[in-house]
């Protein structure tokens, strides 16, 4: 028969059992009193990163939205409105590229179209990529491109809301030429940013950039000189000859540019066929000029690794 009354075995066992889970609670009370101090101060420390981390994050991301990058250059890149598969290529090469702290806009430029079917083609591109200016002017070599394209750019970036200037430096390259725009980025972060002139200084053998003029292969200046071009009589009253002897010109009657920089053997022509403006392919490499075929701008770009970033995938096998 069964007793209501528990033997006394079973109270013990009861009364031990309680004392031990008292203990057994004393002891883990006393021992995570310290470590729920350690944790509440952790917490509290945690808290105080994810607010001191918030704030940093916070002025980062304010940072990198509402303040423009500290470096706005303007590439463009003087071609012919028919030129549609060299544009594609460049977009190729310079759409691969990234760059540090700096806005780099790469934009085509070329004179009035002249024909139907560029009418159509032309504003698809736009209409796809917005990445070419038009000027008002007459396809032409050596009667003023140079000085319609440097004087136009005023107005066609004239923003009230803009930030001002609209682009620190602008530059003039030639479309076979191959520039690497990080290197390009890092070798004007200490440079002025006003009055300045930059590329390549010919003739070839010449390191004195203070002498004769830069190689239309990409000369760069900075916005002040922009708008002194658009101002200025002297560039006004001389806009024929060879481009950018004539522009060599200007900066001289003009006594514009006191700071210069020669970025040469940064920037070279390609080493094939070898001549004094040439220089080996080398890692210190700004631009390489005279890319005139595709096995010359196929080495170029082996050379300098581009394909290294190609993300492994199911989709592709490339050796
Ligand atoms: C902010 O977070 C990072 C990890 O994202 C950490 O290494 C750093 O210590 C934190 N900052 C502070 C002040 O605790
Ligand atoms: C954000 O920009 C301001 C002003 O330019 C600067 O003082 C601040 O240190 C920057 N913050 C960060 C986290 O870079
Ligand atoms: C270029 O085109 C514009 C508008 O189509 C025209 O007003 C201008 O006269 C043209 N300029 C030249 C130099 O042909
Ligand atoms: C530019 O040409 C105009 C008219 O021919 C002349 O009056 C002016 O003096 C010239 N300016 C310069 C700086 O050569
Ligand atoms: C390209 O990659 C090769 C192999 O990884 C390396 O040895 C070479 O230095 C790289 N070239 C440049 C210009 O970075």
């Amino acid at each position: 028969m069964k007793s209501d009354r528990p033997n006394p075995l079973a109270r013990l066992s009861l009364t031990l059992s309680s004392f031990f889970f008292v203990v057994f609670l004393y002891i883990w009370f006393s021992i995570n009193e310290v470590q729920f101090d350690a944790l509440r101060r952790l917490g509290q420390s945690t808290i105080s990163n994810f607010q001191y981390n918030q704030t940093v994050e916070k002025s980062l991301v304010q940072n990198a939205t509402s303040s423009p990058p500290d470096l706005r250059i303007l590439l463009g890149i003087l071609t012919l409105p028919d030129q549609y598969e060299r544009r594609h290529f460049l977009r190729l090469i310079y759409g691969t590229q990234s760059t540090v702290g700096a806005q780099v806009d790469v934009k085509f430029v070329f004179c009035n179209l002249t024909k139907e079917d560029q009418q159509v083609l032309v504003a698809l591109e736009i209409m796809q990529y917005n990445d070419i200016i038009i000027l008002n002017c007459k396809e032409n070599m050596n009667t003023g491109k140079t000085y319609t394209y440097f004087s136009s750019l005023p107005e066609i970036f004239d923003d009230p809301e803009g930030p001002n200037p609209p682009y620190h430096y602008v530059m003039k390259a030639d479309d076979d030429t191959y520039f690497r725009l990080n290197n390009l980025v890092e070798s004007l972060k200490p440079l002025a940013r006003e009055d300045l002139y930059y590329g390549y200084v010919i003739p070839c053998p010449s390191m004195d950039p203070f002498k004769h003029y830069m190689s239309g292969m990409g000369y760069l200046i900075s916005w002040d000189i922009v708008e002194w071009i658009r101002k200025s009589e002297i560039p006004r009253n001389h806009t024929d000859g060879p481009e950018d002897r004539v522009f060599g010109s200007w900066i001289r009657e003009g006594h514009r540019a006191k700071n210069r920089y020669n970025a040469k053997w940064s920037m070279y022509d390609y080493p094939i066929p070898p001549t004094v403006c040439t220089h080996e392919l080398w890692p210190d490499t700004i631009a390489v000029h005279k890319l005139k075929n595709k096995e010359k701008w196929v080495k170029t770009l082996q050379y300098f690794n581009v394909t290294n970033e190609l993300p492994l995938s199911k989709l592709y096998h490339i050796p």
